[in-house]
């Protein structure tokens, strides 16, 4: 099977690493001789790394060396029986390249889309045949994060749909469907992480570093949502924020925020301008904030904080799988191996207590008034009936 990959960038490079490591053959394209330089040139510089980290010797380097191709035309393409675009997320840009790839690839060819934020649908209309689009979307970066989501078009074949799942599982992957939604199953799901923590510090309950402490120490999280907001950049994980909101027709749930647009316009992006809600060095270390004062936080509050964001984290879940987003499987899959979360939400629903779900989602709401505290209606249906997720 021949994968062409199109844009060598962060995901393009990463995603073609993974195939051919995988053992398939791959023709890594981009306008922009420089990127394939740069993507050839990284890739041997993590190999090298690979290999005096003894997890692959020099035999298999040049084995998955020698499966990618780096082409600088489209037409190079032409004998894939698979292809993942990575270009810039611009819809008109991607359907212009969609629709010459089209021109003169076979009848049979796979023709997906890495997009982040744009409708597999929108994409798809740009093809004469629609039902070979799909959406094949990778986790930065692609050649650790366990995990992909599928997400087929309303045009998109059962046949087409069943080959990717199948092709990205013999990719070592594990696979995740969505629905063709905005933010997919993780970029929806995991907002609240940001949002509610945002919130939390909006209404001066706790600062961000003890809100950052009450999580990773409380819930497992690996790092806190002040840390992990300056790792992806305030700039990305806003705009990300915002067209979700947008794509959502403004429900209040999605809302972005004030403190994070600010830092964004001030330019304090986080760890890639060394400024952000943190201090960093120039190795990007945080510069050290005072760990006696987060000591001496009282439990009751660490724990409050944790309860609330994890709360409205399982109520967005718990909504998905309601409206059909994903399985239950899959939504709790999406979340351990896109994002590392220590657990998956819906199984920590279970653990909770549906009936303590409802509950504090409930007391959030009495005191709020909110829309973006409504509690999921599957949620009060699982109370009553007395069930659990798995
Ligand atoms: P990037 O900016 O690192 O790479 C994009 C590459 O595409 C560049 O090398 C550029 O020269 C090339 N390119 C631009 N226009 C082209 C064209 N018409 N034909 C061929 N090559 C072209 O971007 P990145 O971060 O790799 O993102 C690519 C796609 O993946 C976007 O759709 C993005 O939403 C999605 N994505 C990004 C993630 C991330 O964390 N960076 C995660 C998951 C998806």
């Amino acid at each position: 099977m021949n994968i062409g990959i199109i844009g060598s960038g962060t995901m393009g490079s990463g995603i073609a690493q993974v195939a051919a490591t995988a053992g398939y053959t791959v023709k890594l394209y981009d306008t922009n001789t420089n990127a394939l330089e740069k993507a050839k040139a990284s890739l041997d510089k993590i190999l090298k790394r690979l290999i005096e980290k003894g997890r692959i010797n020099a035999e298999e380097k040049n084995r998955i060396q020698s499966n990618i191709t780096y082409v600088n035309s489209l037409k190079a393409l032409a004998d894939s029986n698979l292809t993942i675009e990575a270009i810039v997320e611009n819809l008109d840009i991607k359907r212009k390249v969609f629709s010459e790839l089209e021109s003169f690839v076979s009848e049979d060819c796979i023709i997906a889309s890495n997009t982040s934020s744009l409708s597999i649908a929108s994409i798809a209309s740009s093809l004469q045949k629609p039902e070979r689009c799909i959406g094949i979307h990778f986790f930065n970066p692609a050649p650790l994060m366990k995990l992909v989501e599928v997400i087929p078009a309303i045009q998109t074949s059962k046949t087409v749909l069943d080959k990717s799942v199948q092709t990205i599982k013999s990719w070592n992957k594990t696979v995740a469907v969505a629905k063709d939604t905005p933010g997919f199953i993780v970029n929806r799901v995991a907002r609240p992480f940001y949002g509610e923590s945002l919130r939390i510090y909006e209404e001066g309950i706790a600062d961000f570093e003890t809100i950052d402490h009450s999580l990773k120490t409380l819930g497992g999280f690996r790092m806190g949502p002040f840390e992990l907001m300056d790792f992806i950049g305030n700039d990305v994980n806003y705009t990300v924020t915002e067209t979700v909101f947008e794509a959502f027709y403004y429900d209040p749930r999605y809302k972005p925020s004030f403190t994070q647009k600010r830092l964004s316009e001030a330019g304090y992006l986080g760890r890639k301008t060394g400024k952000g809600y943190y201090d960093y060095d120039e190795r990007g270390k945080i510069i050290e904030i005072s760990n006696v004062a987060l000591s001496a936080v009282e439990e009751s509050l660490k724990q409050n904080i944790f309860n609330r964001v994890l709360v409205m984290l399982i109520n967005e879940a718990a909504d998905a799988l309601f409206l059909n987003i994903a399985s239950a499987e899959d939504i709790d899959n999406a979340m351990t191996k896109g994002v590392n979360y220590p657990k998956g939400l819906l199984a920590w629903a279970d653990d909770k207590g549906i009936n303590w779900c409802v509950d504090m989602l409930d007391g959030l709401y009495n005191d709020y008034h909110e829309d973006r505290y409504r509690c999921s209606p599957l949620l009060r249906k699982m109370k009553r009936e007395n069930k659990t997720f798995f």
